[in-house]
């Protein structure tokens, strides 16, 4: 119980590695808001969790929207102990398909969602003293892929938000750090493999077998791979790490 009596927002968790954090996060004794922008999907999340899951209505692309999550917050659970940003989207493409829209869609969602989300968590945390914020980056932010400039290019820019972020934080006791997962099994990769069955010619599920196989550790991640980071993040015994970004990823980018 790690988090006994702890209060926590995650975005996008309404399924995949989000929904897991919210099971692993209930599991060590905290309360959790299951804030997607689909709703039901994240009503019927927090209603197979049981009492400390709180369905919140939450599109990380309007102010508007934020500010009213995070207000639901605090009046349902009292303060906001930790605030995942995990809400994203992604996208592939060769460089000259590459549209103006699909760029707008993920900068709004992965980065502005990323920044404005952790600056309502601050403000509600700024007072109290304490705090912890999670970003969810990626490999993709530490290096390019042809496919995929875009969505490399959120993350990179969620690493170096996590870096400042976490500089100007801290001096309230408010910890951010970033978690760069691999490649993860789930709904999200997927929608990935169609990208690279459709722009590489490559079967469904192909994509995912060969990057499976390349991963050091021998497989694909799965959400549960990541909870013992996020769990970590969220303790006193993290409290000295300041605006890092930690790979999860079974030596995948190392490699
Ligand atoms: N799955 C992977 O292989 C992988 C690898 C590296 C990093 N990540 C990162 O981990 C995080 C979670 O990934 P996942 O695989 O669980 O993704 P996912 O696509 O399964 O889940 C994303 C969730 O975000 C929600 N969402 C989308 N737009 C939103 C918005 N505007 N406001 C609020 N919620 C919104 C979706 O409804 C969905 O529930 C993401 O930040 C992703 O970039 C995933």
């Amino acid at each position: 119980m790690r988090l006994q009596g702890k209060t926590a927002l995650i975005t996008g968790a309404a399924r995949g590695i989000g929904l897991e954090f919210a099971r692993a996060y209930i599991a060590e004794g905290a309360s959790v808001a299951i804030a997607d922008i689909n709703f039901s999907a994240a009503q019927t999340a927090a209603a197979s969790l049981g009492p400390q899951a709180h369905p919140i209505a939450l599109d990380v692309t309007r102010q508007d929207s934020i500010d009213a999550a995070f207000a639901e917050v605090a009046g349902k659970m009292g303060h906001l102990d930790i605030l995942i940003n995990n809400a994203a989207l992604f996208t592939a493409a060769p460089i000259v398909e590459i549209t103006r829209a699909d760029y707008d869609k993920l900068f709004a969602v992965n980065v502005a969602g990323t920044l404005f989300c952790l600056q309502a968590a601050a403000r509600h945390m700024i007072p109290r003293g304490r705090g912890t914020i999670i970003n969810m980056a990626s490999q993709a932010g530490r290096r390019g892929e042809g496919l995929v400039a875009v969505y490399c290019a959120t993350k990179a820019a969620v690493i170096s938000l996590t870096q400042s972020a976490g500089l100007d934080l801290i001096k309230h006791g408010i910890n951010v750090n970033a978690i760069a997962p691999g490649v993860v099994d789930g709904e999200h990769w997927d929608g990935v493999d169609a990208f690279f069955a459709k722009y590489e010619g490559k079967a469904p599920g192909q994509k995912k077998r060969e990057v499976g196989a390349a991963v050091p550790f021998g497989r694909m991640g799965t959400a549960a791979d990541l909870t013992g980071m996020a769990i970590f993040l969220a303790t006193d015994e993290a409290k000295y790490i300041v605006a890092q970004c930690f790979g999860v990823d079974g030596g995948n980018w190392m490699a």
